[in-house]
Parts: C-alpha cells; sequence; structure tokens
C-alpha cells in the first residue's frame, strides 16, 4: 500500500519538477512583427474587422500555437485562436463585435509549447466616438382615411437583429409606444414598416421610431402631415348687432379651408376672414333688411374634400329693423299703422326736400354725387319701413 503511494508521490514530484523546468524563453523582438492598424476611429455600437499578419521565425515557435488577443492587461484575454501549423506569415482577422463609448487598447500574444510566450509590444488603440447614425423614416402623402405603410430602415452596424419599435406623440402631448400588435405592423432584420389609417386627429402629431444597438438607442422624429376635408365648427353663428347681421363661420382643415357664402343675390356686404394654424374664420356683415332667409349657408373646400352647413339666421332680426325702443306689443297693434303712416309720411317729406336739393344743386359744381348717397340713404329707410307694415297687416288680420 505505501509503496503505491510512494510511487504516486514520485510521479507527482517528477511531473511538478517538469513544469518548474519549464523556463520562459526571451525572445528579440526583430524575430516577430505584426503588420496591424494601430489607431481606429469607430461609432459606438458599430463592428469592425481589424487585419493583421503575423511574421516570425519557424523554429521559435511550435505547432500547436495560440494567437491571443488581449484587452488592456495581457491576461485579460478576448478571443484566441489556436493554429496547427507553424507559418512564416499569418494573415487573420480580429473581429470587433460592437463597443461602447469610450478609448480602448488591445495587444496580441503567442502562446505555444510549455509555457512559452511573446507579447508583441504594438498596440491597437481605439477610440469609440457616439453613433450619430440615426434611423431614416419613409412617409408617404397622407390623407384622412387613406392606408398607408410607414417605413423605418436603422442601419445595420453589426450581426444580429436591431430590434426597432415606434412611438407616438400625439396632438395632447400622450405618448404610446406601439407594439407589433397594436397595428399591422412588420418587421425583418433591419427595417419595420407600420400600417395606419390616419385620422385628422393624428396631423402633426410626431411619430419616432426607436431603434436600439448593442449600446446605443438611437431615433428619428417625423411630424406627420395629414391631409384632411373641412369641418365647420358648431360655434359658427349669425347673430344681429343693430341693423346688421353678422354671420361667423369657423372651419378647420389641411390644406387650409377657405370659406365661400354663396350670397351672389346680395350686393351691399363685407367679408373678413383670418386663419391660423389649420382654421379659417370668416365674418360677413350685411344689412339685416336685405336678407329676407332664415338661415346662412357658409361653404368651405380644400383638395381634399368640401363642407357647408346652414347657419341659423336669429329670429330678432325683424323687430330689430325698427327703431328697438319700439315694443311690438299687442296694445300698440291699433295705434301702430298710424304711427307707420306718420312716418311714411314725414320720409316722403324728406325725399321730396332732398330731391328739391339735388335738382338746385345740379346746377352747382359737383352735384352728381351727395345726389347719390342721398339715394342710397332713401331707398335703405323705404325697405326699413316697408317691411314691418306687412307683419303689422298680418297680425290685424289675425285679431
Ligand atoms: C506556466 O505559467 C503559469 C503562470 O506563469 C504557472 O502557474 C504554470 O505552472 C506554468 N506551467 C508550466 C508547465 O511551467
Ligand atoms: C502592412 O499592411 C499594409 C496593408 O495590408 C501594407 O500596405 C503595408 O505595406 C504592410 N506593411 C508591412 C511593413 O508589411
Ligand atoms: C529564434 O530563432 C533564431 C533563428 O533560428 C535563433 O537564432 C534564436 O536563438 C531563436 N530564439 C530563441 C529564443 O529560441
Ligand atoms: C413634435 O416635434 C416638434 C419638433 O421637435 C415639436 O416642436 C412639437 O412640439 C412636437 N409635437 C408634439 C405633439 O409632441
Ligand atoms: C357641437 O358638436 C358636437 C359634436 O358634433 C357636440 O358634442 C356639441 O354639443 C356641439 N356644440 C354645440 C354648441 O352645439
Ligand atoms: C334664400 O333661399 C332661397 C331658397 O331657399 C335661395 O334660392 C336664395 O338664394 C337664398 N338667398 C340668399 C340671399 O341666400
Ligand atoms: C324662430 O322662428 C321659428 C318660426 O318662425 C320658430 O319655429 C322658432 O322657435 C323661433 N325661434 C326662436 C328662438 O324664437
Amino acid at each position: 500500500m505505501t509503496l503505491i503511494y510512494l510511487v504516486i508521490f514520485w510521479f507527482f514530484l517528477k511531473t511538478s519538477r517538469c513544469q518548474l523546468q519549464c523556463v520562459q524563453e526571451t525572445f528579440d523582438d526583430t524575430e516577430f512583427s505584426i503588420n496591424v492598424t494601430e489607431h481606429i476611429q469607430l461609432e459606438s455600437s458599430s463592428c469592425h474587422e481589424i487585419p493583421y499578419k503575423l511574421t516570425f521565425l519557424t523554429n521559435n515557435v511550435t505547432a500547436p500555437y495560440e494567437v491571443i488577443w488581449f484587452e488592456g492587461d495581457p491576461a485579460n484575454t478576448v478571443a484566441v485562436a489556436v493554429i496547427s501549423e507553424v507559418e512564416s506569415e499569418t494573415q487573420d482577422s480580429f473581429e470587433i463585435y460592437g463597443l461602447p463609448q469610450g478609448e480602448y487598447e488591445y495587444g496580441l500574444k503567442l502562446e505555444w509549447g510549455c509555457n512559452q510566450t511573446y507579447i508583441f509590444p504594438k498596440r491597437v488603440h481605439i477610440s469609440v466616438s457616439e453613433l450619430t447614425q440615426k434611423p431614416d423614416i419613409w412617409v408617404p402623402h397622407m390623407v384622412e382615411g387613406e392606408d398607408v405603410t410607414i417605413t423605418c430602415i436603422a442601419e445595420r452596424l453589426c450581426y444580429g437583429e436591431e430590434g426597432i419599435h415606434w412611438k407616438w406623440t400625439k396632438a395632447d402631448g400622450v405618448t404610446t409606444v406601439i407594439h407589433d400588435d397594436d397595428h399591422f405592423s412588420f418587421h425583418w432584420r433591419n427595417t419595420n414598416a407600420l400600417h395606419l389609417s390616419p385620422t385628422a386627429d393624428d396631423h402633426n402629431s410626431n411619430l419616432t421610431c426607436v431603434v436600439e444597438h448593442t449600446h446605443d438607442v438611437v431615433e428619428t422624429t417625423v411630424t406627420l402631415n395629414v391631409q384632411y376635408s373641412p369641418k365647420i365648427l358648431n360655434s359658427s353663428e349669425c347673430r344681429t348687432e343693430g341693423k346688421l347681421l353678422v354671420c361667423t363661420c369657423i372651419s378647420q382643415g389641411n390644406p387650409l379651408p377657405p370659406i365661400t357664402w354663396p350670397l351672389d343675390t346680395l350686393t351691399d356686404y363685407s367679408v373678413s376672414s383670418f386663419s391660423s394654424i389649420q382654421t379659417v374664420t370668416s365674418t360677413i356683415i350685411l344689412p339685416a333688411a336685405d336678407y329676407h332667409n332664415a338661415t346662412v349657408k357658409c361653404s368651405s373646400s380644400n383638395e381634399v374634400g368640401l363642407s357647408a352647413i346652414e347657419i341659423p339666421v336669429p329670429n330678432g332680426t325683424e323687430n330689430l329693423r325698427l327703431d328697438p325702443g319700439v315694443d311690438l306689443n299687442h296694445e300698440y297693434d291699433a295705434v301702430f299703422p298710424w304711427i307707420i303712416v306718420g312716418v311714411s309720411l314725414s320720409l316722403n317729406l324728406v325725399l321730396l326736400t332732398t330731391l328739391i336739393i339735388c335738382i338746385r344743386k345740379g346746377r352747382k359744381s359737383s352735384p352728381k354725387e351727395l345726389c347719390e348717397e342721398m339715394n342710397t340713404y332713401a331707398s335703405l329707410n323705404v325697405a326699413d319701413v316697408e317691411q314691418p307694415y306687412g307683419n303689422i297687416s298680418l297680425s290685424n288680420q289675425r285679431k
């Protein structure tokens, strides 16, 4: 038994002594050389192949030997290649699989036989800067309700698939992350396509394509431009201001939808309009007496469509044509016709006087203008009075 132990101990001693005998030789740097780029600029996460060529004397190295790349300290191995045949020249390449921003130093060593090592004094310095490559988004022309496909293409920096997803910030500022199952979206390698049917609300919202690389997240944002047909707001209204009827129509659309008032039969009116962002506001002012319909039509159109509404005209219009202080109560019904007759008579008198003045002034220097002014004044007044006449006679018949 003791003998067996002794034999084992002897073997153990023998092997350890053998290893201890294994002295590391030192080599002359002229016997080994490496040709490799010593300074490399890279962007974060990007892959890079570093080719190199080794040259050494074949009788210094025995096969198999290991070609070992290390980072910083020679003990910090990052890649090992085992070479089974010794040749005086070896060409290979060292692969960088994406690094985060920073400065790096790589070196190469050879190991063979019994702890024989040669460390090349040359170092490869790699400066890794921020990733500047952003994804590209391709957005087609977008019209409300028409299906489109928006595509995001990410730069392929390294091997494997880039993680791509979308973020959508609506006009209210709320951001949602779009998952593949939210929308019909497909994804292959470095491309992601998003299918959507845009609405007017999507106009001016921001769509972001987010790409996740090994060490970086980069994104590109586009502001969506969705064309949509005009929508006339129900805050559009007509009101009377003294003897005037003032109607305001507000329409939203993209592109901006101009507003038209189809009032061919009228001649005496003014229209003003202004626009902001996607809204057009148009105001028409006309003498209330000239307008007899219950509604005013407002139309708004752009290249996508047309919209029109009938804005109701307030009922009070009729009353306002007379002196607003006069109240049309039943009590006055009997008296009223006489007042009207009186007013009518005095108006006729005014007209007559005007006519006389006109004829007289006609002989003087510039008579025309004055006469025309007077005529308009007179005709407006006549129209004002004639209308209530009809109304009052009707209420008399009812009695
Ligand atoms: C090789 O070197 C390492 C460390 O330098 C040592 O631990 C090991 O025992 C050596 N091997 C031989 C066979 O000399
Ligand atoms: C190193 O490699 C480069 C490119 O492969 C070559 O142009 C250059 O001549 C080589 N240098 C030496 C010393 O072999
Ligand atoms: C390397 O090889 C050369 C040439 O054969 C020889 O002169 C030198 O002694 C060798 N060096 C070592 C450390 O074995
Ligand atoms: C969309 O992006 C633009 C430009 O960055 C920004 O001015 C705007 O406020 C964003 N809109 C929304 C709804 O986030
Ligand atoms: C305007 O229209 C919207 C929906 O079309 C409705 O909810 C709202 O009550 C309307 N407002 C007025 C003042 O009519
Ligand atoms: C009033 O209504 C009639 C019929 O509804 C229409 O023919 C006419 O053009 C309208 N007049 C104005 C000034 O809008
Ligand atoms: C306006 O007049 C119409 C009929 O002439 C009537 O049906 C409606 O109720 C009136 N509206 C108001 C607010 O007085």
